[in-house]
């Protein structure tokens, strides 16, 4: 294959540094990217901006340094301290005074997001990959080429994959001091369990970092606009998550309105109506902002080349991840499509494999969603909901973590497996999940799916005795009203 940059461009340039692909952003999308574009045999560039508390790189991005990984982090410490304080004695273990050290939980934390950072950079090395550390910014195009400005350094190519990411949204008048008013990144590194937690916004990072600090012994209240919870996920779970979340504390108020949030010494206060129109005011020690996220195209100088953004200043791309600029391309976060790290790898392969030609696909049907908190929630197509308003007939079939050995040894049967299939052809067109390991065994249905296997597919596979993975077979069955076990 020809690589492009055997094509002389910028030649009055002639410090310009000449790559086939930049890659602007290494976080899951540019990074993955980046990889699979060397793979192809592209000479391959990565520019990354995230610094460590030293000043040093940190590739990852928002993933690695203050999203998923550090945030599985704080949620294993926690559950294992959970378990300690309230699980153990049934297993017939004491441990009396059992106290969390919030400092080594975080250090903790430090050092796998490290080992994280350093592990891409190594993959940098191995795949000989450019990296470059600093902010890139386009400056010029000429001849169907890119000239990206990163410090001193001008490199060159025809394709460019932007890969910038997103950054916290704010409540208006309420900026991020990352103090009292927490985004996710001051949510990862208190330094204390504050006594009283406030969270507006009950999705994603609101419960699963609401369920860290609770488990930790915070007062945790959770103020979510909408007058449904999770409003995302199949009613069915959604229903039995609020219900279980409940009951382990945490506070969750729907349907209000925020009318003012105010700073202090002794910590913030937040002024809302409540679901009923009264005025109503939370004091808290700390507040955590989790109400979604904006794209980040911050310092990209997009201007300099034309490359459209629409009114919420998302890159503007199409199926393919294609921008208005011929070669420039948009993966991950700052394009449309849920803001997950997968589905933002996903991208990046495809779109360097399209670049070399080929043909790179993402499937957005199949893209799993997992809530990691205790009980997991997660799922990968289409809910009970969406079906009843597309019109389509559809069976369910569930099974109850309750009746699975397996869950029972753990200790752990709060839950089930939910199957929905197409009423004619059996195809399954939904899978369900709240209970233990939900994030590891969605997987069998995201596979089953993608190879669009019907729910007796599924009932007719020979599942490990005792495993989880028992329940999803048995749910399986329930589509066709069968349960063994049930
Ligand atoms: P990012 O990861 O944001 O990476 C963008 C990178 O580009 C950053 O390193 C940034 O510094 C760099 N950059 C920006 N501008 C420039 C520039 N001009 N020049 C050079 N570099 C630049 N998703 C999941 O799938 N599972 C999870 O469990 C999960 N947990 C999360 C938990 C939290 C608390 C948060 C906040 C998010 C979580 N997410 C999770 C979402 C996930 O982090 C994002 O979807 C993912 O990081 C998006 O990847 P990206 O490559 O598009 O952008
Ligand atoms: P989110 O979109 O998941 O939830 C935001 C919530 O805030 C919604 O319920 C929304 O109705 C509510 N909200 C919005 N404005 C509000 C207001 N003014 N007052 C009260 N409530 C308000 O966004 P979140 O939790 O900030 O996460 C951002 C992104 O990060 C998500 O898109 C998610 O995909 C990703 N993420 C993924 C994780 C995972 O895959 N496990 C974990 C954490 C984050």
């Amino acid at each position: 294959m020809a690589l492009l940059s055997e094509a002389p461009f910028f030649t009055e340039k002639t410090m310009s540094k000449q790559f086939d692909v930049i890659v602007i952003g290494g976080g899951p999308g540019g990074y993955i990217a980046a990889i699979r574009a060397a793979q192809l045999g592209f000479n391959t560039a990565c520019i990354d901006e995230w610094k460590n508390a030293a000043g040093g790189p940190a590739p990852g991005g928002t993933c690695t340094n203050v999203g998923c990984i550090p945030s599985k982090a704080l949620l294993q410490s926690s559950e294992h301290f959970d378990h300690a304080t309230h699980h153990f004695a049934e297993h017939g273990i004491s441990a009396k005074e059992v106290k969390m050290d919030v400092a080594k939980m975080v250090a903790r934390k430090d050092v796998v997001v490290k080992q994280n950072n350093d592990g891409i950079l190594y993959l940098f090395k191995k795949n000989k990959i450019s990296f470059f550390h600093g902010r890139g910014s386009f400056a010029a195009s000429k001849d169907g080429a890119y000239e990206i400005k990163v410090g001193d350094d001008t490199l060159v190519a025809k394709n460019v994959i932007i890969a910038t990411g997103s950054n916290p949204r704010a409540l208006p008048g309420a900026a991020f001091d990352e103090e009292n008013i927490l985004s996710n990144d001051g949510a990862l590194r208190l330094g204390a369990v504050p006594k009283k937690l406030g969270v507006i916004g009950s999705g994603v990072i609101g419960l699963e970092m609401g369920s860290v600090w609770r488990r930790l012994g915070a007062e945790v209240v959770i103020l979510e606009a909408l007058p449904t919870f999770l409003g995302a996920a199949d009613e069915g779970v959604a229903k039995e998550a609020l219900k279980v979340f409940i009951n382990q504390g945490l506070k969750i108020e729907l349907g209000v309105k925020i009318s003012e949030v105010k700073s202090g010494k002794k910590g913030v206060t937040v002024a809302y109506a409540n679901a009923k129109g009264e005025a109503q005011e939370l004091a808290v020690d700390k507040l955590i902002v989790s109400i979604g996220r904006v794209a980040n195209t911050i310092g990209l100088n997009t201007e300099a080349v034309g490359l459209k953004l629409d009114e919420r200043g998302t890159i503007v791309v199409d199926g393919d991840c294609k921008t208005n600029l011929p070669g420039v391309w948009a993966v991950g976060d700052l394009v449309r499509g849920p803001m997950l790290a997968h589905k933002a790898e996903e991208e990046g392969v495809a779109v360097a494999e399209r670049i070399a030609g080929q043909h790179g696909h993402v499937n957005f049907n199949t893209i799993p969603y997992v809530i990691y908190t205790s009980p997991e929630i997660a799922w990968v197509g289409r809910s009970e909901q969406q079906l009843k308003a597309d019109g389509i007939a559809y069976k369910a079939g569930q099974f109850p973590f309750l009746a699975n050995g397996r869950a029972r040894a753990l200790g752990d049967t709060t839950g089930f497996v939910k199957f929905l299939a197409d009423a004619t052809t059996d195809e399954i067109l939904g899978v369900h999940i709240i209970g233990p390991s939900a994030s590891e065994l969605i997987s069998e249905a995201v596979v089953a799916m993608e190879f669009r296997a019907s729910a007796e597919d599924i009932a007719r596979i020979c599942h490990a005795h005792p495993s989880l993975s028992e329940s999803t077979k048995e749910a399986a069955l329930a589509v066709d009203k069968r349960t063994l076990n049930f």
